[in-house]
C-alpha cells in the first residue's frame, strides 16, 4: 500500500483529543496541509479550481466547507491546493488515487558594488557577457522574499525600453503599495498571507512592500539598476547595481515579519508564488529562503525552462547541513570578495595592531579618535563582566571555541558592554564573518580582531599598569592584497542529507559583507541569501546570451567553468573548524566566473521528463515509479556522487553536447579520488557539424575493501585552447550499509 501521508510533526489532533472534542461538537483542530496532485490536467484554471474544490466537497461535506478550507489553488504551473484540515481528512485524502502526496506545510526562513567587478564583471569595462545580453534587458527575474521597497534608487526604469509582451503578471495593490509601484523595473509585485503568524502580518506592510529589508536587498544584488555613488556611511563608496542591472523584476512576497529575526513564510505562501510566477512568465526564480526538502514547485518551473536558483543556507561549517538541494535547482554557497575592512587598534606603548570593522566617525568626532582605557572582559558574559567596571572604557571580548561559536558570543558580548557603558569592544574570533553584525554596534566601535592578535593586546594589557587603545576608523582594503575568494564559515556544506546521490552545493558566489539596496539607502548584508541572487543576475545575462538553452544547461555551463583557485593559482580555501582547501561539499564545481560560463564549450543537458522520472521513482517510488528505481548519479548532471561504491565497479554515463565552434577536439583529464581508479571511455570526444552530442562511460574501481569517507576528484574536457569543462566527483566506499561519516 502506497504511503502518501507523511506526518514530520507531532499529531497535534490525537484520537483521544479527537474524541473528546467531537463529544463537544467542536472542530478538532486542523492545520495546513499542501495536497500535491501533478501536473495540471486541464487547460482552464478555473476547471482546476472547481475540481479542488470538489474532491474536498466529498470529504468536508459541504462546498462551503471546502471553499473556507481552501487557502490557495495551485492552477498554473502544477495542480495541487493547500487547505486547513484535520489530521485525520489529510490522512483520507492521501487515500485518494488522484492524490500524490499530502504533507503538513513547513515553515521557510529566510535566512555589490565591489562584488561584480570581483567577478569580471565591471561597469566601467564592461564585457561581452554584459554588452552582449544588454544588460539582461529582456529578461525578467522572479524574487520570492520579504516584498521590495520601489523608491530605493536601484529600482530606477529610467530609459528603459517597454514591458517584454510575454509578461502577464499582476500588479497587486495593498497597504503602501499603489499602482504606480510597478514600473518598467519592478514589473508586477504580489504577496501571499496565508498561514502566517497574524503577528508577522501585523509587524509589516500587507502588501508588497519590504517592512524586514531582506527581499529589497536580494532584489537589488540580482538585477538592481545601476546607482552612482551608494555606501553605507561613506564606506565602501562604489556604484552599486546588480547582476544583470537592467533585468526586469518580478517580487512575490512570501516571508514577513521585521527585525533581525528570521522572517516567517511557509511553504504554501512559497508554492503559491511559484505557481503564479510560471504563469505571470519569469525567465529565473531567485529564492534566499532556507526549507527543508521536496520541492516539486521547483520541478515544474524548470520543466517550463525556469531556471531555480535556492540559498543553501547558513548552518555551516558543519557538513551535512547544506539545503534545497534537488538536482533540478542551482544551490548556492557563499564566499567572500576581495574587500576587506583594516582597522587599526593602536596600544598606548604605541603598537599598532589590525583588527576589522565598518566604524566610521561621524563628522563632528572629526578631530580624531583618542586613547581611553582598556580592560580586559574575557567572554563578556554579564557574570564574566560583574566586577568590572567597564563605563568609558573598550573592552577586550575572547569568545571560546569550545563552549560555543563565535557568533553566539559576539551579540553578548556587543550588547553588555554597550547596556555597561562601554566606550568600545575589541572582539576576538576565529574568522566567522561577522563584520556585518557590527552594523548594530552603532556608534560604539567593534572591532574584530584575530586570536592572535588578541594574545598581544592580553600580553600588553598585563604588563601596563594603566593600558590605553585607540580605535581609528576603517579604512578599506580592495583587490590584490586581499586573499580571496573563500568559502564563507558560516555557508552550508555538503553532503546532501536528502540527496546523497548529487553533488550539493553547485556553485559559491559572493556573499560577505555586499552592499546593497535597503530602503532608501544600502547596508552590507552577509548570507547564502546574498550568495543566490548573485547566480540569479548571471543566470539573467547567460538566458539573454543563449535563449535556448534549458535550466540544466545554463547549470552546466556555470558548474563546469566555476574556478577552483584564485588569481594566482592558489587553490581556494573554505573558512571553518579547521580552515582547510576547499572541496565540492563545500563549493560544488567552485567559484562562479561569469564570462567563461557564457562560452563553456560543452554542456551536460537533461530533459525535464528525467527528473520526473527521478523524482517519481526516488521521492514517490512506491507510488508512481513506471521504470526500476534510478539513483541520481544517473542523471546526466555536471557532476558526479557516488556514496556507496562497494566491491563491484559502478559504470556511470554521460552525454555532452557541444555549443562551442562546430568543429572541436576534446581530451580528458581526470584526477582519481584516493582509492578509486577512474576508467573512462572514450577519453577523446571528436565533434564536428554532423556530431554535436557524445556519450561517454566512466567506471568507477574500488581500490581497497574499507569502510570509507568521501574522497573527491574531477573530470575535464580540454579541447586544447579556451575550453575547460571540469565536472567534480566525490565516491564513498562502503563495505556495509551502515555508517557514520567523519564530522
Ligand atoms: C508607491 O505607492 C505609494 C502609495 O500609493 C506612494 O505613496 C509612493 O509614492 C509610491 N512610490 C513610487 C516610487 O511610486
Ligand atoms: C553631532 O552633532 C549634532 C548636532 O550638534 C549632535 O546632535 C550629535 O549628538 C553629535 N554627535 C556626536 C556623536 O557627538
Ligand atoms: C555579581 O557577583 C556578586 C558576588 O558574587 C553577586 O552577589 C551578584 O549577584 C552578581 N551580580 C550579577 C549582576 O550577576
Ligand atoms: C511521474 O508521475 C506523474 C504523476 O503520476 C506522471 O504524470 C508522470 O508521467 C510520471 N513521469 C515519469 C517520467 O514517469
Amino acid at each position: 500500500m502506497a504511503f502518501k501521508f507523511s506526518s514530520h510533526f507531532h499529531i497535534t489532533c490525537l484520537l483521544l483529543l479527537c474524541l473528546h472534542t467531537l463529544l463537544l461538537k467542536v472542530e478538532c483542530s486542523t492545520k495546513l496541509y499542501i495536497v500535491y496532485l501533478g501536473e495540471k490536467k486541464h487547460e482552464d484554471p478555473n476547471h482546476v479550481t472547481n475540481s479542488h474544490h470538489d474532491m474536498l466537497t466529498t470529504l468536508l461535506g459541504s462546498k462551503e466547507e471546502a471553499r473556507g478550507s481552501i487557502i490557495y489553488s495551485y492552477k498554473h504551473g502544477f495542480s495541487g491546493f493547500a487547505a486547513m484540515l484535520t489530521e485525520d481528512q489529510a490522512k483520507q485524502l492521501a487515500e485518494l488515487p488522484e492524490v500524490i502526496s499530502v504533507k503538513p506545510s513547513r515553515k521557510y526562513k529566510m535566512s555589490t558594488t565591489r562584488s561584480w567587478d570581483f567577478l569580471g564583471l565591471d561597469y566601467t569595462h564592461p564585457p561581452e557577457l554584459l554588452t552582449k545580453s544588454n544588460y539582461g534587458e529582456d529578461v525578467i527575474i522572479g524574487v520570492v522574499d520579504s516584498g521590495v521597497w520601489p523608491e530605493s534608487k536601484s529600482f530606477s526604469d529610467e530609459g528603459y525600453g517597454p514591458i517584454p509582451s510575454r509578461w502577464k503578471g499582476v500588479c497587486q495593490l495593498g497597504e503602501a503599495w499603489g499602482a504606480n509601484n510597478c514600473s518598467r523595473k519592478i514589473i508586477g509585485a504580489r504577496f501571499y498571507t496565508a498561514g502566517v503568524d497574524p503577528q508577522n502580518l501585523k509587524m509589516d506592510y500587507l502588501s508588497p512592500r519590504d517592512k524586514k529589508g531582506h527581499g529589497t536587498h536580494t532584489a537589488s544584488t540580482a538585477a538592481g539598476s545601476l546607482v552612482v555613488e551608494a555606501s553605507f556611511n561613506d564606506l565602501a563608496i562604489g556604484w552599486a547595481r546588480g547582476g544583470a542591472p537592467r533585468a526586469r523584476l518580478a517580487i512575490y512576497k512570501a516571508t514577513w515579519g521585521t527585525g533581525h529575526g528570521l522572517g516567517a513564510g511557509n511553504s504554501a505562501t512559497v508554492l503559491a508564488a511559484i505557481d503564479d510566477a510560471i504563469h505571470d512568465g519569469v525567465d529565473v526564480l531567485s529564492l534566499s529562503l532556507i526549507e527543508d526538502e521536496d520541492s516539486f514547485g521547483a520541478l515544474h518551473a524548470v520543466e517550463k525552462g525556469i531556471t531555480v536558483v535556492y540559498a543553501g543556507g547558513n548552518t555551516g561549517p558543519q557538513p551535512k547541513s547544506i539545503r534545497n538541494t534537488a538536482p533540478w535547482v542551482i544551490t548556492v554557497a557563499a564566499s567572500t570578495i576581495d574587500r576587506s575592512f583594516p582597522t587599526v587598534i593602536t596600544l598606548g606603548n604605541n603598537q599598532n595592531l589590525v583588527g576589522q570593522s565598518i566604524y566610521h566617525e561621524s563628522k563632528n568626532q572629526s578631530s580624531g579618535s583618542n586613547f581611553k582605557e582598556l580592560v580586559y572582559g574575557d567572554i563578556c558574559t554579564a557574570d564574566a563582566l560583574n566586577g568590572t567596571d567597564i563605563t568609558g572604557k573598550v573592552v577586550l571580548c575572547i569568545s571560546d571555541a569550545l563552549v560555543a561559536p563565535p557568533e553566539s558570543f559576539f551579540s553578548i558580548a556587543a550588547s553588555n558592554v554597550r547596556n555597561g557603558g562601554g566606550a568600545g569592544l575589541i572582539f576576538a574570533q576565529y574568522t566567522t564573518n561577522l563584520l556585518v553584525s557590527t552594523e548594530n554596534c552603532g556608534a560604539m566601535p567593534c572591532v574584530l580582531v584575530d586570536l592572535d592578535i588578541a594574545s598581544q593586546i592580553e600580553s600588553y594589557l598585563i604588563t601596563e599598569s594603566s593600558p590605553t587603545v585607540m580605535i581609528k576608523p576603517t579604512t578599506i582594503t580592495i583587490g590584490e592584497e586581499v586573499l580571496a575568494p573563500k568559502v564563507a564559515a558560516f555557508s552550508s556544506r555538503g553532503p546532501s542529507v536528502y540527496f546523497p546521490t548529487v553533488i550539493k552545493p553547485d556553485i559559491a558566489a559572493p556573499g560577505v559583507n555586499i552592499l546593497a539596496a535597503f530602503r532608501n539607502s544600502y547596508i552590507f548584508g552577509s548570507g547564502t541569501s546574498m550568495a543566490t541572487p548573485h547566480v540569479s543576475g548571471v543566470v539573467a545575462l547567460l538566458k539573454s546570451l543563449h535563449p535556448d538553452w534549458s535550466p540544466a544547461a545554463i547549470k552546466s555551463a556555470l558548474v563546469t567553468t566555476a574556478s577552483t583557485t584564485d588569481k594566482y593559482g592558489m587553490p581556494i580555501l573554505a573558512e571553518g573548524l579547521p580552515r582547510k582547501i576547499a572541496d565540492p561539499f563545500d563549493y560544488g564545481g567552485g567559484h562562479i566566473n561569469p564570462e567563461r560560463a557564457a562560452d563553456p564549450g560543452l554542456i551536460y543537458d537533461i530533459d525535464a521528463k528525467d527528473y520526473y522520472k527521478f523524482y517519481n521513482c526516488t521521492i514517490k517510488q512506491f507510488e508512481i515509479c513506471s521504470s526500476p528505481l534510478i539513483p541520481a548519479y544517473f542523471l546526466n548532471l555536471p557532476s558526479i556522487s557516488i556514496p556507496n561504491l562497494k566491491n563491484t565497479p559502478i559504470e556511470v554515463w554521460r552525454a555532452i553536447t557541444n555549443v562551442g565552434q562546430e568543429d572541436a577536439v576534446y581530451k580528458a583529464m581526470i584526477s582519481d579520488p584516493a582509492g578509486v581508479k577512474l576508467e573512462l571511455d572514450p577519453n577523446v570526444l571528436v565533434f564536428d557539424a554532423t556530431k554535436r552530442v557524445h556519450s561517454f562511460k566512466v567506471t568507477f574501481v574500488p581500490k581497497h575493501k574499507v569502510q570509507g569517507d568521501y574522497t573527491f576528484g574531477s573530470l575535464t574536457w580540454y579541447d586544447g585552447d579556451k575550453h575547460t569543462v571540469r565536472i567534480p566527483i566525490a565516491v564513498r566506499i562502503i563495505v556495509q550499509e551502515f555508517y557514520a561519516d567523519t564530522e
